[in-house]
């Protein structure tokens, strides 16, 4: 396929989730300053492309994702002075930062929300979605975090609409001036010299109007979010109408949160004038979710990761690029999830590792993920601090299981198994924070941690490190950007393999996804091997036999 190149193609992006990446002032909360610090770091790993979750001012409600005021940092994580520093020594290293754009909705200790309840009928009631109350709730949607997505305007006789949390009032994006605010905060960003954003929840902006119900699918009578967002039509014309108006006039770089996209929708959202730069791969981690919630959920195995990825590979290769995951703030640990239980080890993270780098796409790793950091072990969900999660405990409750089968079903998915403080050193607290940290530690920390990787050529570190630099190398990047990816052996069972397919060249990966040896025949009597998980490779005539998680990368013909 002949695609216009973008400077971004070539890229490897990291997520900060700033609050637990590394604290410099001891009050247990990681901060900006914290990020800069640490900028050599994500260098020497390749890093080009940092996404920093939001550090706006806000409550914390959810975590920074309900935003009280889109032009101030807020304190505990810094000063815009910090902010500004971040973005010119991230330059000085040629990479590039993005910062969350939270549009969806604000915080209700935003200044327009207190507008709005102060004078719901003026301009400012306007910017969210209010109705009477007296007339009830005007839709039986459930919102994403629990309960109905409507709830009083304080002191007023109206109600107001908030897909997530009651402190994250929606935006009403039907409303020009909203659309205006949105836009120019974006560019006033862009002026300051972001790379871009990502950008969260933006599915949602459109509703399907006039308000009305679904079916509910669960005994509280509501209906899932899901059922409007597939009716609702027209959200194309917001988001062109946002990149116009801002990101195409930067070049910025644009990663769109976008789940429930309908696929006939995928070249306008990623195709090459599409409203996005790219979007999230979520199709492993939104494989096996129920509708009644996290309880009821199925387990992934390896056979559904492949057909999963291969799917969407498929999908998105004569249209343009998404971004490759195996974890992020909201999901549990990739390898904890993905790899099957007792089989997490070095050899098995490094194995996810080579699939997920060496797909077409670009990747996005989380901070932690190249130390191979795992789910947290909670013991009680008061440890918990996650709004999502307590209430899906409260769910699991609701239908019948006992607390300790209720915690263990959430404590799988949590969203604070990714969020507990980056492990840096074996020192106390992991070297996150000389206080207390806000959240606990992974008690493993003692065995995985950066100080301890960095210098050891065989850590999970080293590994990424090394996977990265073979995407650099020019002798492949060309194919591993923009070859094709063609599966390989696609029936055999627990076999992970693929062509990357260039102009000139195809490179060949191979991942045995159980902890069985497996024989894996060879399509091409000449390679070389580029990477190898393990410390041999057992090479037969006309096959391989891979030893259990082992993974290699080999460059056929030479
Ligand atoms: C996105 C964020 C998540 C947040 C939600 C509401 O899904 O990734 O953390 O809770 O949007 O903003
Ligand atoms: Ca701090």
């Amino acid at each position: 396929m002949n695609m216009k190149k973008k400077w971004w193609h070539d890229k490897v992006a990291y997520q900060i989730y700033p609050k637990s990446f590394y604290d410099t002032n001891g009050d247990g909360i990681g901060d900006i300053p914290g990020i800069i610090e640490k900028l050599d770091y994500l260098k020497d790993l390749g890093i080009d492309i940092i996404w920093l979750s939001p550090v706006y001012l806000s409550p914390l409600a959810d975590q920074g994702y309900d935003i009280a005021d889109y032009y101030k940092i807020d304190p505990r994580f810094g000063t815009m002075e910090d902010m500004d520093r971040l973005i010119n020594e991230a330059k000085k290293r040629d990479m590039y930062i993005l910062m969350d754009l939270v549009a969806n909705h604000c915080s209700d200790e935003h200044e327009w929300f207190q507008k709005a309840i102060a004078d719901p009928e003026g301009p400012y009631g306007q910017y969210f979605y209010l109705a009477d109350a007296k007339d009830g709730r005007p839709c039986n949607w459930r919102s994403y975090f629990g309960g109905p997505c409507w709830d009083e305007l304080p002191g007023t006789d109206k109600l107001y609409l908030h897909l997530f949390h009651k402190k994250q009032p929606d935006l009403n994006w039907e409303n020009p001036k909203v659309r205006e605010e949105i836009f120019q905060n974006i560019n006033w960003w862009l002026d300051k010299g972001l790379g871009g954003f990502r950008i969260d929840a933006i599915i949602n902006i459109k509703k399907a109007l006039p308000f009305h119900d679904y079916p509910s699918d669960r005994s509280d009578g509501l209906c899932s979010v899901s059922n409007m967002l597939k009716e609702s039509q027209g959200i194309g014309d917001f988001l062109q109408e946002m990149k116009n108006r801002t990101f195409d006039k930067y070049d910025a770089f644009t990663v769109g949160e976008v789940f429930d996209a309908k696929p006939e929708e995928l070249v306008d959202f990623i195709g090459e004038n599409g409203h996005f730069s790219t979007m999230f791969d979520f199709s492993t981690t939104c494989f096996g979710k129920s509708p009644k919630g996290w309880y009821d959920c199925q387990q992934i195995t390896p056979e559904d990761y492949k057909a999963c990825c291969f799917s969407s590979q498929r999908k998105v290769q004569d249209i343009g690029f998404l971004a490759n995951v195996i974890e992020n703030h909201d999901e549990p640990r990739g390898v904890s999830h993905y790899i099957p239980e007792g089989d997490v080890n070095d050899t098995s993270k490094k194995m996810l590792a080579t699939v997920t780098l060496m797909l077409r796409g670009i990747p996005f790793l989380y901070q932690g993920q190249e130390l191979g950091m795992e789910n947290m072990p909670f013991e009680s969900i008061e440890d918990i601090n996650d709004v999502n999660t307590l209430d899906e405990y409260k769910t699991a409750k609701a239908a019948g299981l006992s607390d300790e089968a209720a915690l263990k079903a959430v404590l799988r998915y949590s969203r604070d198994n990714a969020r507990t403080p980056m492990q840096w050193s074996d020192q106390p607290s992991a070297g996150f924070t000389s206080g207390t940290p806000w959240l606990k530690v992974n008690p493993n920390y003692t065995r995985i941690n950066a100080a301890s990787q960095i210098h050891d050529e065989n850590s999970v570190f080293s590994y990424y490190k090394a996977l990265i630099s073979l995407r650099k190398n020019p002798l492949y990047k060309d194919t591993l950007v923009y070859g094709q990816t063609v599966p390989y052996l696609e029936s055999q069972k627990n076999l992970m393999a693929f062509f990357r397919k260039g102009e000139k060249q195809s490179l060949l990966i191979l991942a045995n996804f159980q902890n069985e040896p497996q024989e894996v025949l060879l399509p091409e009597e000449n390679y070389q091997i580029l990477i190898n998980n393990c410390p041999q490779l057992e090479q037969q005539e006309h096959s391989l036999k891979l030893q259990g998680y082992q993974a290699v990368v080999l460059a056929l013909g030479v």
